[in-house]
């Protein structure tokens, strides 16, 4: 007999069947659904509980219907969602000077998604190198680096090296150079031939979606005097690692680096809405004119609500401090564990990730089913890598409850390879 439902209307079982009949299958999603979720905790509809160590890939850093945010969410809905710019608010103004004050800049261009941050600061660089440094017409270059992760739009994907990302999507823009991750001279090299025509060198501070990709210390702050040496923008996709993941409020102050363009998503809106920004000073965005460049709902009410209180949750629940603290006690209890298949442990704050080595068929997907078996949920990423991003509003004995299911789940695999 079926499990009874507790939350909504269908069951585990029904609701796959529905994804997978009607949805496109861009997406391999573990076999869970989700129906109910609070903090570091999600339900599935028969009410099995889970830790949920992947917070929708760091967009809910402040953990699941954090109240302060929903209560924001609420009260903005009730008065007003959406007005387009073609007129002003009384709430965006607002929030652009809370998120600019946050972040130390000038200015912000609000977007929704990720990706179309990235654009958004593609087309800055473009314009800034055109009308600032300039570069002769339609010659304007962007660096990008190996295994980048910056989305899934075309302009995007054109810098990807995965063909997962860019297979048969061509062709692509142009203007685009790769150059190795964590690799100053490499990037000193293509300034110093193709300087003249470069406008932004546009880096992760740590791969996320490549599998928690740690570059070595001084790697941003070489970078970035590297960029200013030649009049280059220094571009940080602060996408997965911002708003306090790593530890910090922004994984670039850990070398103390302001990028001359910052790109934030995911978190900004602790899980809630698609809401994305761009940062960067006068002189940069001033390039951007009435009518060339926006979105609808980029900076709409709703958004602009939801994100203050986010960042607000960031602030006074210390939640950098707390990924600092806490992601040291993951990644020593994981050097700890006692598997075969566990080959590397990094990261930085509460992003990290666990390199598997493939044992008589259990790969880093097996592995995350046994731990959804165990009750906890994370997902592989490129090849055999597990990343562990729980909400950064998780307490140490939350941390420490999660660590024991994945002791747990790895004795079990150790008794199975034996
Ligand atoms: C570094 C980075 N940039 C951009 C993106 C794209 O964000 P979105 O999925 O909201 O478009 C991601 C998503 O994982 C990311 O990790």
């Amino acid at each position: 007999m079926a499990n009874k439902i507790l939350y909504g209307s269908i069951g585990t079982k029904e609701a796959m069947e529905l994804e997978d009949k009607y949805g496109a299958h861009n997406y391999h999603p573990l076999p869970v659904v989700i129906a109910r979720a609070k903090g570091p905790y999600v339900w599935d509809p028969e009410g099995k509980m889970y830790f949920d160590f992947l917070s929708a890939y760091s967009a809910l850093n402040q953990g699941h219907c954090h109240p302060y945010i929903i209560d924001a969410l609420k009260k903005q809905a009730d008065t007003l969602t959406l007005t387009s710019r073609a007129f002003y608010n009384n709430k965006l103004g607002e929030y652009e000077k809370f998120v600019t004050d946050f972040f130390g800049y000038d200015k912000v261009l609000p977007m929704n998604t990720g990706a179309e941050a990235v654009e958004t600061a593609i087309k800055l660089a473009r314009k800034w190198g055109y009308e600032k440094k300039g570069i002769p017409h339609n010659k304007a270059k962007l660096v990008f680096c190996e295994n980048n992760f910056h989305g899934r739009t075309t302009g995007v994907i054109s810098a990807s090296t995965d063909p997962t990302s860019y297979k048969n999507f061509g062709p692509f823009l142009p203007g685009i150079e790769i150059i190795p991750y964590n690799d100053t001279e490499a990037l000193e090299m293509i300034l110093e031939e193709e300087g003249e025509e470069i406008a932004g060198f546009i880096v992760e501070p740590i791969q996320g979606e490549a599998g928690v990709y740690v570059p070595d210390e001084g790697y941003l702050k070489k970078s970035y005097e590297i960029c200013k040496k030649h009049n280059v923008l220094f571009i940080a996709d602060e996408v997965q690692t911002g708003i306090a993941r790593t530890g910090k409020l922004l994984a670039c102050d850990w070398e103390d680096v302001k990028p001359d363009v910052l790109i934030l998503g995911k978190a900004i809106s602790g899980g809630v809405l698609p809401v994305s920004a761009v940062l960067a000073d006068d002189d940069k965005m001033e390039v951007f004119k009435p009518g060339e460049h926006g979105s609808t709902f980029g900076g709409f009410p709703l958004a602009c609500a939801v994100a203050k209180a986010a960042l607000e949750i960031v602030r006074d629940e210390k939640l950098a401090e707390k990924a600092s603290k806490l992601g040291k006690i993951f990644r020593q209890k994981i050097r700890e564990l006692d598997s075969p298949l566990v080959v590397k442990v990094r990261g930085k704050g509460l992003l990290n990730a666990v390199v598997i080595k493939e044992i008589k068929g259990i790969n880093a997907w097996e592995v995350c089913k046994q731990l959804k078996q165990n009750g906890l949920l994370a997902k592989q990423t490129h090849g055999n890598i597990i990343r562990f991003a729980p909400p950064l509003t998780i307490t140490e004995d939350q941390l420490k409850q999660g660590l024991k299911f994945i002791n747990i789940s790895f004795s079990q695999i150790n008794e199975m390879i034996k």
